[in-house]
């Protein structure tokens, strides 16, 4: 592999945002590696999809990214095959049911916090390392605007959100100074699976606040990821950076 190939992890490339992340980041020359939970047929499709417009290979690895065991044994295949990672984008993580926090139990709350804040941390354990020695590096959080407003129905995937960006601005000023940039972006309602099967009263009042009076679209997100990941905005750090046609204005 040529020195100066840049390499970025995505976890979660499978569908909607990440694989849209993972397609873009192809586009713009990295080496894309993606890790997926369960769905091997779309691995294999995107990094067909990838070879087809003779971009640099991508490699799909399956991990649970909320497992620290999974994630600290993918960096151990990662570091064989791979001399350095530059960008990180955290962008595997779960809706949970949508339902009042009173009707849910304590098992399916936590699963939705766990997933979401724990596949960020074990990333970041195992990649800062890395990047710290490399004096470099960019690591994209992906949030949701409900981690900033708080959506009813879902109180463990807003904690989650909320979660990921004070820890985002806390590494931050730990790790800002070692040439690590950390950001995170906080996409509104982007049509994705997750979204495809919202409760139509919550999804019109959304929409009935939206001055473009749409949702957004995954490549709209990654447009962003790509720009943040870019070395244009170095100056940009510790920030939740938010994507939601206006709805949270
Ligand atoms: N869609 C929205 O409106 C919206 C809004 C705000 C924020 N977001 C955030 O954007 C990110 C992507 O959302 P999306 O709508 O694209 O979701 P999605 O269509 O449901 O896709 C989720 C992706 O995450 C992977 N994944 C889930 N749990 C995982 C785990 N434990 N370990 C590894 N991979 C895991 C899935 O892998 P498999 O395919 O193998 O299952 C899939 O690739 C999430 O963090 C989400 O919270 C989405």
């Amino acid at each position: 592999m040529e020195a100066h190939q840049k390499i970025a992890l995505v976890t979660g490339g499978t569908r909607g945002i990440g694989r849209a992340i993972s397609l873009e980041l192809a586009h713009q020359g990295y080496r894309v590696i993606f890790t997926y939970l369960s769905k091997v047929e779309m691995a294999e499709s995107l990094v067909n999809e990838i070879a087809e417009h003779n971009l640099p290979t991508a490699k799909a690895l399956k991990c649970d990214m909320s497992d620290s065991k999974e994630v600290a044994s993918l960096f151990k295949n990662i570091k064989k095959e791979f001399p350095k990672i530059d960008v990180v984008v955290n962008n595997a993580g779960i809706l949970g049911n949508s339902r009042p926090f009173m009707f849910t139990t304590d098992d399916e709350w936590w699963k939705v916090v766990k997933t979401n804040v724990a596949s960020v941390v074990n990333t970041c354990r195992n990649v800062l390392p890395m990047m710290i020695r490399q004096k470099r590096g960019v690591i994209i959080n992906i949030t949701s605007l409900s981690g900033q407003k708080g959506n009813p129905g879902q109180s463990a995937y807003s904690a989650s959100k909320a979660a990921i960006v004070s820890f985002s601005k806390a590494l931050t000023k730990e790790v800002a100074r070692s040439g690590v940039i950390i950001n995170c972006v906080s996409p509104g309602l982007i049509e994705t699976d997750m979204t495809s099967n919202l409760n139509n009263g919550y999804f019109e009042e959304r929409m009935s606040r939206s001055p473009l009076k749409r949702m957004g679209t995954s490549i709209e997100v990654a447009n962003l990821v790509s720009y943040l990941a870019s070395a244009a905005p170095q100056y940009i750090i510790g920030q939740e950076i938010t994507i939601d046609g206006g709805i949270g204005v």
